[in-house]
C-alpha cells in the first residue's frame, strides 16, 4: 500500500525525469539529506535516450542506475576506514553494455536462471522460448529485461532516495505468455541497504522469476579475485544440477560437501573440490534452498572481505539463492577503470525461485495468474568490520 501511495504521489507531482534534493558529495562526511539526480548516459541504436540516476544516502553511499536494463552501474560503499570503493563490475559507457555483458548489474526477467529445453507447459499449453544458453533459456531469453529501456520516476521517501522503474512486457515476448506489467523500485536506504522491490501483474497465466545480477567485489579493486571473501549461506540444502546446469528436481543436504556455508568459509577454500556437481559450474553456480518459511523475508547470506572489512548481507523473501562465483569471466572484458575481468574477479548473489521451476512440479511454483500480484524484495545491506 505504501508503494502504491508513493507511486501516486510521484505521478501527481509529475516528476517525470529527476528530482534534485540535497548534497552530491562523494565524501564520507554525513550529508544532511538524501538525493537523487539524473544525467544522460547515451542513446540506444533506435534513438531512445538512456539516463543514469545517482542515488545518495546521508552516509555518503552512492548507487548509479541506468534506465537500460535497470543496471546498477556503480555502487560506492565504505571500507573499515570509511573510504568509499566501487563494489560492482560494469562499464563506463552504454556501448559496453550493448556490445557484451554477462548481465552486469542488471534486472533479470521474466525468468531468472535457466528453463531447461526452453520449454514449459502451463494449463495444458506448451510454450517454446527463445534459446540463448545451448538448448535452454537463460535469464529471460535473447532480449530479457536486462536489455530493454525502463521508464523512470524518482521519489525521496523517508527511507531514502528511490528510483521507480517500470516495463510493460508484451504477450509473447521471448515466448512467454501474457502482457506483464513490471515495476522495480530501487531504494538506497539510510540503513546502508540497496533495496529492490519488484511487483508484477499479468493478463494471462504466465511464469515470473525476477532477480538482480550485480557482480560484487567487496575489495573495491576489481583486479583482485574474490576467492578470499568469506561466505555464510543460511541453507541446509541445494538443488543439484546436471552437466547443462539444469536442476534435476532433487534436494541435497550440504552436510559434508563443498556447498556447506553454514560455517563462514572462504569462497576459494573448496572451489576446486572434485565434487561432480560443483565442477559442472565449474565452481559455485548453484541454487541454495534458504532456511526460512516460504515467502518470509529473512537473511540469506553474508559475505565479508577481510582485506577491506566490507560486509554485505543479502536479505529477501524469495525461497532460493543462486550464488555464482564469476566462473565464466575469462579476461575478454575490460570494464570500468580499465580493469580486465578474469575468472572469480566477482561473485553474484541472486535471490530467486529455483532454476527450471516451471518444469519441476515439486519446486515452489513460479506461476502468476491474472488478478494476482507478484512481489519480491531483495536487499543488499552494507557495513564494515
Ligand atoms: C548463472 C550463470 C550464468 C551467469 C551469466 C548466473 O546467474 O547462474 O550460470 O553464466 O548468470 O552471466
Amino acid at each position: 500500500m505504501k508503494k502504491i501511495i508513493q507511486l501516486l504521489l510521484v505521478a501527481t507531482a509529475g516528476l517525470a525525469t529527476a528530482s534534485f534534493v540535497g548534497c552530491a558529495s562523494h565524501s564520507m562526511s554525513k550529508s544532511t539529506t538524501n538525493s537523487i539526480t539524473s544525467a544522460p548516459f547515451g542513446t540506444m541504436p533506435d534513438g531512445t535516450a538512456v539516463q543514469i540516476y545517482t542515488l545518495r544516502n546521508t552516509h555518503g553511499l552512492e548507487a548509479r542506475i541506468l534506465t537500460y536494463g535497470g543496471i546498477l552501474q556503480s555502487l560506492l560503499v565504505p571500507d573499515r576506514t570509511g573510504k568509499l570503493g566501487d563494489v560492482v563490475l560494469g562499464y563506463d559507457h552504454l556501448q559496453g553494455y550493448l556490445d557484451k555483458t554477462p548481465y552486469f548489474g542488471a534486472l533479470i526477467g521474466r525468468y531468472g536462471n535457466r528453463i531447461g529445453g526452453a520449454k514449459f507447459t502451463l494449463e495444458g499449453q506448451t510454450y517454446t522460448l527463445a534459446t540463448n544458453n545451448g538448448p535452454n533459456s537463460l535469464h529471460g531469453g535473447i532480449k530479457g529485461f536486462d536489455k530493454v529501456v525502463w521508464s523512470a520516476k524518482t521519489f525521496v521517501s523517508p527511507e531514502g532516495p528511490e528510483l521507480i522503474l517500470a516495463y510493460y512486457s508484451r504477450d509473447g515476448e521471448e515466448g512467454f505468455p501474457g502482457n506483464l506489467m513490471v515495476t522495480a523500485i530501487y531504494t538506497l536506504t539510510d540503513d546502508n541497504e540497496l533495496k529492490l522491490q519488484y511487483s508484477a501483474t499479468t493478463d494471462k497465466p504466465t511464469v515470473v522469476n525476477l532477480t538482480h545480477h550485480s557482480y560484487f567485489n567487496l575489495t573495491g579493486q576489481p583486479n583482485t579475485d574474490i576467492l578470499g571473501h568469506i561466505v555464510y549461506i543460511n541453507s541446509d540444502e541445494t538443488t543439484p544440477v546436471d552437466a547443462g546446469l539444469i536442476t534435476t528436481g532433487e534436494f541435497k543436504s550440504v552436510a559434508g560437501t563443498p556447498f556447506d556455508f553454514r560455517t563462514p568459509t572462504a569462497i576459494g577454500a573448496r572451489i576446486n573440490d572434485p565434487d561432480v556437481v560443483l565442477q559442472y559450474g565449474p565452481g559455485y553456480d548453484h541454487n541454495w534452498v534458504i532456511n526460512k518459511p516460504f515467502g518470509q523475508y529473512g537473511l540469506m547470506a553474508r559475505v565479508t572481505d577481510p582485506s577491506s572489512g566490507r560486509v554485505m548481507e543479502v536479505w529477501s523473501d524469495e525461497p532460493g539463492l543462486q550464488f555464482y562465483a564469476g566462473n565464466f569471466l575469462d579476461g575478454t572484458i575490460t570494464g570500468k577503470y580499465g580493469a580486465v575481468y578474469k575468472i572469480h574477479d566477482a561473485f553474484c548473489m541472486e535471490p530467486q525461485h529455483y532454476p527450471d521451476s516451471p518444469n519441476k512440479p515439486n519446486f515452489p511454483t513460479t506461476e502468476l495468474k491474472p488478478g494476482e500480484k507478484y512481489h519480491n524484495t531483495i536487499v543488499y545491506k552494507f557495513s564494515a568490520e
